[in-house]
């Protein structure tokens, strides 16, 4: 039994990750390809809760610290405990957002330091790096005013417009630092358009 692959999806708020994960999702069990979707922070109970308690906006003000390493504490457990397992049994994993969010939100966002996030990363996940990243790309406002239409926004949402050019630049910049894993696409042209990008940069791992 060969290893599954792990193909992650990342970009900033309203660009329409979760309309693609799934796009992709129904596409590989269309082809019998064993296939399980999942996201992040969160994707076991326990991920869950953290996720509640990052997202929420009426908590006490999360220390950036803080907010890095229950980043760090879910995705250990996702890990664990549903990917590794996944790839292991031959399963391919789709995962709404990894650590390329990290780099940008935490990094990028919160300004922290690139080789403190490197450090956990390694900690964490070992050698377990995404197959494929599918980074979809828009301005900033435009995905703001596609996110604002979803209702209402959460803890990291409400952040300022310059937080969040702060974590677009951040992902294309893993993008530019990481060209053969991370497929960089432009959000804002029609769906049928994307999803046929997304096909494509699907089929060398179909082989
Ligand atoms: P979303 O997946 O529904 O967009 O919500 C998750 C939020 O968590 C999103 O605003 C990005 C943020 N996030 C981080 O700040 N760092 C991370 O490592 C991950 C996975 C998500």
């Amino acid at each position: 039994m060969s290893r599954g692959k792990f193909i992650t999806f990342e970009g900033g708020e309203g660009v329409g990750k979760t309309t693609n994960v799934t796009f992709v999702f129904e596409y590989l069990q269309a082809r019998k390809i064993p296939v399980i979707l999942t996201r992040e922070p969160g994707g076991t109970k326990l991920a869950e809760k953290l996720r509640t308690l990052l997202l929420d906006k009426k908590s006490e003000a999360i220390a950036e610290e803080a907010e890095l390493l229950l980043m760090f504490a879910a995705r250990a457990q996702h890990i664990k405990h549903v990917i590794e397992p996944a790839l292991a049994r031959g399963d391919w994993v789709i995962c709404d957002r990894f650590t390329d969010a990290t780099y940008a939100y935490q990094g990028g966002g919160r300004n922290m330091k690139i080789s403190t996030i490197e450090g956990l990363e390694n900690l964490v996940q070992g050698s377990l790096r995404p197959d494929l990243t599918i980074l979809l790309d828009a301005p900033v406002k435009i995905g703001m005013e596609r996110a604002g239409k979803r209702g209402e926004f959460d803890r990291f949402e409400s952040e300022t417009m310059q937080f969040f050019e702060n974590v677009r630049r951040a992902y294309l910049l893993q993008a530019e630092i990481h060209p053969q894993r991370i497929k960089l696409i432009k959000a804002n042209q029609q769906l049928t358009d994307i999803q046929q990008i997304i096909i494509n940069v699907l089929s060398p791992l179909l082989r």
